[in-house]
Parts: C-alpha cells; structure tokens; sequence
C-alpha cells in the first residue's frame, strides 16, 4: 500500500503552537491572537519578544524590567569582538559571520552548561542571545569598514540601539519607529524553515544556542531570508541599467524559465503578504521624505505588472521581503546585511517555539520512501 509522500512537507501538522496564526487566504498574520497591524503599530519590539515568550503582553513594570535586562544583555566579551574581527578580515559573508557568532555567544552565557530542559535557564539564555546578535552584527560591520565597534546603549531601545551601533548616530524617531516595525514584523511566522530548523535541533534538547545557530543556517538560503537582499540588488541592478522595472523582469523572465522575481509569491499567502502591505506604506513614506521615492516607485511597478498579467490572482504577489528591501536601504542599512537583520528579529520566533515544543518534548523524526536497491553486491574496492 502506498503512503502519501508530502514533499516539503506542504500542509503537515506536526505540532500544536499557540505562538502565530497565519490565514493564507485571508492575508491575516497574529501573534498570540493579536493582530500584526496593531502590532507594529502599538508595540515595541521588546514588548513582542515578551509576548512571544510568556504568552500575554507585559504590564508596563514586566516591560521595563524586561526591557532593562535586555539590554544590561547587550555587551559582549572581548574575545567575541576579537571572532567578529578575524570574520571580518576573512571577507566572511555576514550571515556565515552570523553563523558562527551566534553559536559562539554561548561560551558567554554565563548558564551555557544548564542542560535543556531547564526551560527558566533556556528563556534566561534566550533573551541574552536575542540581545547580543544586534551587537555582534553591527561590530562586525564596523569591523570590515575599517571602523572600531562601538559600545551597546542601555538608554536607547533594541531598534535605536542596533542603528546607532551600525551607523554611529542615533536614528530620528521615524528611523527608529520603522526599524522597531519591522522587527516586530518579522518576529514570529509559524513553522518556516528556519523555524522548524531550530525546532527539530530543540527536539533533540540540544542547547538553545544550537537551535538558534540551525535556524541562522536556514534563514541564509535564497528561498527564505536571502531575498530581501536580492530585492534590492534588482532595484539597484534596474537602476543602474536605467531600465524600464517591467521590461526588466519580463526579459530576465524570458531568458531564464525558472528565474523567479525575488519577493513574490508564499507557500503559505495566496494573498499580498499583510506584513507587505504595512512595509510598503512604510517604504513610500520614507520615498517621501528622503526625496528617493525611485525605490518604492520600481517595486510597485513590479507589483501592479504582476497584478495586471493576473499573476497575483495565482498567489504571486509581495511578500514580507520585496518592500523590507527599500526599507532598509531607505535608512542606510547595508544591502548584504539585510538578512542578518531578519535574523535578528526572527530569533524571538525560533525560540519560542523552540522553548514551546520543549516543554512538551517528542523527538522529531519522520521518514523518506526508499528508493534505492535492496539487494546490491558488494564489490571489494581493488575489484571496482
Ligand atoms: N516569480 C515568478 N514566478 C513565481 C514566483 C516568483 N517569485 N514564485 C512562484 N512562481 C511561480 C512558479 O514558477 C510556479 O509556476 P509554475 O506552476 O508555472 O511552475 C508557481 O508560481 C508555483 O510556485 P511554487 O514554487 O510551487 O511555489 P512554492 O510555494 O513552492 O514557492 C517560494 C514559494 C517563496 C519559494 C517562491 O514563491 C519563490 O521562490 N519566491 C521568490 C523567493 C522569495 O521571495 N522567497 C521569500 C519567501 S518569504
């Protein structure tokens, strides 16, 4: 009898989670029964990590008090930076360098031999992981322009002081209004790869900072985080070419069949994308009043191609990457680092969901249909 094979596993359950709710059709994103919009707009970053992680939204006291251990968290050893320097110097891509220095952080945290399955030790490492990435991150940065990290603010929140020890100054309010929104955005997504990638090593009761290193790994690949960053490198390819964004995406789309315009379409929305919509107000605004209105501009000519030739009606419309992109370059984030910021925020989901499957641990192994021989003859080497 044969067995449903699910290839990539479209559509399996394979656990219960009360962390995010996503209705595909309905281009609805929740995070524990708040709706995304209301989110971004009424939350801090720090206020959505507690959410994620206990469950109900902080008092004001749990926030400040969460909020100031995030960041007395900030800081890291001596021997961190000196890692993020030789990455740096090694020409390291910065989601390899964030590879590496993630899994790093654990030899400082000072509950790193707490085993597993103490899961107040587990959120504690948590909360220093997500604190420090934002560090590591801009020091390595600062690292390969030839500049010297500079030290995390406690008076500054997460967004203000991730900017500022990217770029040395503190951001404007709207700066740092839009970098919160779209950390909160990118927080949590039910069971993407990433995630799922950081569930299956937690379901071993692997330390928490294998979990987090996996989920780095994951969210590298082209088919998930890397397209911000190739939206980008279009717009700024199209721009440089001064070419028509239509006829650019038609040409390249007729000369390679499979070529896919980076930041369309979802296993998941057959719908614009709800996080698109708010990042796409976002990235007129910031068009508007940087006076650079051509990045937003050449993504809704795209958007609008696509919804003319009645792809969008086929579920190929803008997901959360094609306007983080303009976004982020619209406040003076490097383009190669626009992954690294999505795994700076995407960590709050791969640990609660990590710490959520834990708590009701079963290992996580499923199967593949053999496909191989059974009854091959072994050949001793010499006689190959
Ligand atoms: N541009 C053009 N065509 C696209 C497309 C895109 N971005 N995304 C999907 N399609 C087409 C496919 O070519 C396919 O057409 P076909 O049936 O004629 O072969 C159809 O839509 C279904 O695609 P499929 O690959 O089965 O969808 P999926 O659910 O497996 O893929 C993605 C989802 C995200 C991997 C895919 O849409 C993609 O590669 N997008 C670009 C990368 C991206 O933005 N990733 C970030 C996701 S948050």
């Amino acid at each position: 009898m044969s067995e449903e094979l699910k290839k990539g596993l479209e559509g399996v359950l394979v656990a219960e989670s009360s962390l995010s709710f996503i209705d595909g059709e309905a281009g609805r994103l929740v995070y524990r029964g708040y709706d995304i919009e209301e989110l971004a707009a009424e939350a801090s970053f720090e206020e959505v990590l507690y959410l994620l992680w206990n469950g109900e939204l902080p008092t004001r006291e749990q926030l400040e008090t969460f909020a100031a251990s995030m960041a007395e968290d900030r800081a890291v050893d001596e021997r961190v930076l000196d890692t993020a320097a030789a990455l740096a110097e090694a020409d390291e891509e910065p989601m390899a360098a964030l590879r590496t220095l993630a899994s790093f952080l654990s030899s400082d945290d000072p509950e790193s031999d707490v085993a597993a399955d103490d899961l107040d030790a587990a959120r504690r490492k948590g909360r220093r992981v997500t604190a420090k990435i934002p560090t590591v991150l801009a020091a390595f940065d600062r690292y390969r322009r030839g500049e010297e990290p500079l030290s995390p603010r406690e008076d500054l929140g997460h967004a203000a002081n991730f900017l500022y020890m990217l770029t040395g100054e503190e951001p404007d309010d709207v700066a740092e209004e839009t970098f919160d929104q779209a950390l909160t955005l990118h927080a949590d997504h039910g069971l993407n790869a990433s995630t799922f990638t950081a569930m299956v090593v937690g379901s071993t009761m692997a330390d928490l900072y294998s979990a987090v290193t996996a989920g780095v790994g994951a969210l590298s690949g082209p088919l998930h985080g890397g397209a911000n960053q190739d939206v980008m490198e279009m717009l700024l390819d199209i721009d440089a070419a001064g070419e028509d964004p239509v006829e650019y995406v038609e040409r390249r789309r007729s000369d390679d069949d499979g070529w896919r315009v980076p930041g369309m379409g979802h296993r998941v929305y057959s719908v614009k994308d709800p996080r698109a919509v708010i990042l796409e107000r976002k990235s007129e605004e910031l068009g508007q009043t940087s006076g650079e209105a051509k990045w937003y501009e050449m993504a809704d000519a795209i958007e609008h191609h696509f919804q003319a030739a009645g792809l969008a009606e086929k579920g190929i419309a803008p997901n959360v990457d094609f306007y983080s992109g303009t976004v982020y370059y619209q406040l003076g984030i490097p383009v190669d680092m626009f992954t690294p910021i999505f795994a700076m925020s995407r960590v709050g989901g791969w640990i609660g969901h990590t710490l959520e499957y834990q708590a009701e641990n079963r290992l996580i192994r499923p199967r593949a249909r053999y496909t191989g021989p059974t009854e091959a003859t072994f050949v001793p080497l010499d006689e190959r």
